[in-house]
């Protein structure tokens, strides 16, 4: 079999929750992605956004927007892109947050970039039986608007029983200090149990924070300085976060979550929920399917 990460490596995951794979993703890749989204953007009508006039009724359309979007790919936008009209203040490339949550399986060049031989090993060699892709995420962090994302562990977001949630994250550019890398907190996956869920609220109309609010102790946050190409898997327990982009450089990263199968069950009261007609796909089926 296929053996992609050393015993160190996976020691190093299990005591320090994060994990730094230098070259995983080709560029070759990473080029077809980036076009993709660029594709994706063209193709997008700005009229979707902002068609109601009361904040009320804005609220529930994104909430709504969001929470549809667990099959789909969708386009969240900067929120200090808009103007008190509602009203784009920069070109729509410039603007874009980031893109959810399905392109690995709806899109070719992100399903040959999210489904490979090599991602699914790594995800065996960390302890899965039936990797899936749960989500995928294209996140722009763009110069001088890409938000900061706050300090959280993913498995308050996508949550399993018993808990599975792990992060894999790409630099498809250079990350670092001064366009928002990733930091994170070692060894926190395990000082700091999941307390807090994020789920669909029981109307289905929004979410809501449930259970303890845990503070974390930030100051042993290490920032994660990558080149482009870099894979990051982080444990769905980790604390981590990233700053604002104050720089004149974008930081475009994709990111996939992935979740086990086997005897593994997807809470109903997840945010994110598939139609019948698109469940979740298993990882090493569809690569070897792929490479056929
Ligand atoms: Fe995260």
């Amino acid at each position: 079999m296929l053996e992609i990460l050393t015993p160190d490596e996976i020691k190093s995951f299990e005591e320090n929750g994060f994990l730094v794979l230098h070259n995983f993703a080709t560029p070759e890749r990473m080029e077809a992605i980036k076009n993709e989204a660029t594709n994706i953007i063209n193709g997008f009508d700005m009229d979707t956004v902002s068609v109601f006039s009361t904040e009320d009724q804005r609220k529930m359309s994104s909430d709504m927007y969001f929470l549809e979007s667990g099959d789909k790919t969708r386009c969240f936008f900067e929120n200090h892109a808009f103007d008190s009209t509602g009203k784009l203040t920069k070109d729509k490339h410039l603007a874009i947050n980031k893109l959810g949550h399905a392109m690995h399986d709806l899109h070719p060049a992100f399903e040959e970039f999210s489904y490979t031989p090599e991602l699914a090993q790594v995800a065996q060699q960390l302890g899965f039986v039936e990797p899936s892709i749960a989500q995928s995420m294209y996140l722009f962090k763009q110069p001088a608007i890409g938000d900061k994302v706050d300090a959280h562990q993913d498995s308050t977001f996508l949550n399993t029983e018993p808990a599975s949630c792990t992060g894999f994250w790409f630099a498809l550019e250079d990350a670092t200090q001064e366009n928002g890398c990733l930091w994170a907190v070692p060894g926190s996956h395990k000082t700091y149990p999941v307390t807090r869920i994020f789920k669909r609220n029981n109307e289905g109309t929004g979410t809501e924070f449930v259970g303890e609010d845990t503070t974390w102790d930030l100051s042993k946050a290490i920032p994660l300085e990558v080149k482009a190409g870099t894979m990051v898997v982080l444990h769905g327990a980790l604390v981590h976060l990233s700053h604002p982009n104050k720089s004149d450089k974008s930081r475009h990263a994709y990111a996939v979550h992935v979740v086990e199968s086997h005897q593994t069950k997807w809470s109903a009261s997840n945010w994110l929920q598939r139609s019948p007609e698109l469940p979740f796909r298993k990882m090493i089926e569809v690569a070897n399917n792929l490479l056929l």
